[in-house]
């Protein structure tokens, strides 16, 4: 008797399970079918001309945005060639393409308004908004630095790599489908208007600059979890002048040392992602002028993003 209660409890068991794998996968075929029709979904944006600048000034002045303030390298390459990102079970893999003009390179014909529509409203040529590219964090650039920018990408060797899909993993597809993680072209204000601040130690070029450090340290600067990140990586600190949380007792040698060395005032290592190895070659003006922003700017508890 007790003999088949067991066993019955057990096929109802097994029949429940089988009930729970049956709705899991319908869970995960909409999951699928959600994320995939939000990723296919094209839009219209209109994207002012944007001139590319000529000349050693102009490369050299994207060369030191690109390598010490806008982090391209850390998901394009070294060479700008294109790399793997990410490439786990859970967020699926993730690829940075190829931005040179060399083979496999989708960029080769780019004009001027091709490289704005990436760059500043994070939608492809053929309309697709991008993922992960985190155009979000350029908008407060401005036409020269944008220019120059592209002008230094177009005047590196090109690179003969094909790109790799994009192929999304199941934790990946849930946070696009749930919204938790969103398109950059989202997250802009493609009317906002630029700051006109001029480059020197002062708040308001620190307003610009700091644009870059939003999509991980979140727009209140507060820090947490970021979001379609690599489940591996840190949360993002708490860069709010908050005295209990974030960096309200530091002193602006603390603050370089961290951004510069990946060392906090406790000797703590600063972990990846926070891309230091990058901030080291960073101007002494351009340090100040973030520092005086974040002074200027509402502290936060931690968290809040
Ligand atoms: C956090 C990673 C990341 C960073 C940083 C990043 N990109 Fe990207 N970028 C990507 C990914 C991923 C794609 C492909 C997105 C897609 O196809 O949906 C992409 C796509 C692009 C495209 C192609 C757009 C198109 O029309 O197909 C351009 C151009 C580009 N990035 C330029 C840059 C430049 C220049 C920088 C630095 C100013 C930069 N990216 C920084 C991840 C990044
Ligand atoms: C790609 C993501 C990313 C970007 C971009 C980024 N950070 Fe970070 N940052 C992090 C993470 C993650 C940590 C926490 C590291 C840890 O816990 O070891 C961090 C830590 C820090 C710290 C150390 C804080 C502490 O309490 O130890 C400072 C200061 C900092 N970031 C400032 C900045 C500034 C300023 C910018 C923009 C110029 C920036 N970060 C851009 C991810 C990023």
């Amino acid at each position: 008797m007790a003999e088949k209660k067991k066993s019955s409890l057990k096929r109802k068991l097994a029949i429940a399970g089988l009930g729970v794998v049956g709705l899991l996968a319908c869970a995960f075929g909409g999951i699928h079918f959600v994320a995939a029709s939000k990723i296919a979904e094209t839009v219209t944006v209109e994207v002012a001309d944007l001139e590319i600048p000529e000349g050693s000034k102009a490369v050299k002045r994207g060369e030191y945005l690109v390598d010490h303030l806008l982090g391209c390298k850390e998901c394009h390459g070294e060479d700008l060639g294109g790399k793997v990102i990410m490439d786990n079970g859970a967020m699926g893999l993730w690829y940075g393409p190829n931005l040179t003009a060399g083979k496999g390179s989708e960029l080769v014909d780019y004009t001027g308004k091709d490289w704005a529509r990436a760059l500043r409203h994070g939608v492809g040529r053929d309309g697709r908004r991008l993922l992960l590219m985190p155009s979000e964090d350029y908008v407060t650039f401005s036409d020269d630095d944008i220019g120059a920018v592209i002008a230094y990408v177009r005047s590196l060797p090109p690179v003969d790599r094909a790109n790799q899909d994009i192929s999304l993993g199941p934790v990946a597809k849930g946070l696009i489908a749930s919204g938790e993680v969103q398109f950059a072209y989202d997250k802009i204000n493609h009317q906002a208007r630029r700051p006109e601040a001029k480059p020197g130690p002062t708040k308001e070029w620190g307003a610009v600059l700091i644009g870059t450090c939003t999509g991980c340290h979140g727009t209140g600067r507060s820090g947490g979890k970021i979001p379609g990140g690599d489940p591996s990586w840190p949360e993002a600190a708490n860069i709010s002048m908050d005295k209990a949380t974030g960096l309200g007792d530091w002193t602006f040698e603390q603050f370089d040392t961290a951004m510069r060395e990946g060392k906090g005032p406790d000797g703590a290592t600063v972990r990846a992602p926070m891309p230091w190895q990058a901030y080291k070659g960073m101007s002494e003006d351009d340090m100040k002028a973030l520092w005086a922003y974040l002074q200027a700017a509402p502290a936060k508890a931690k968290g809040g993003r």
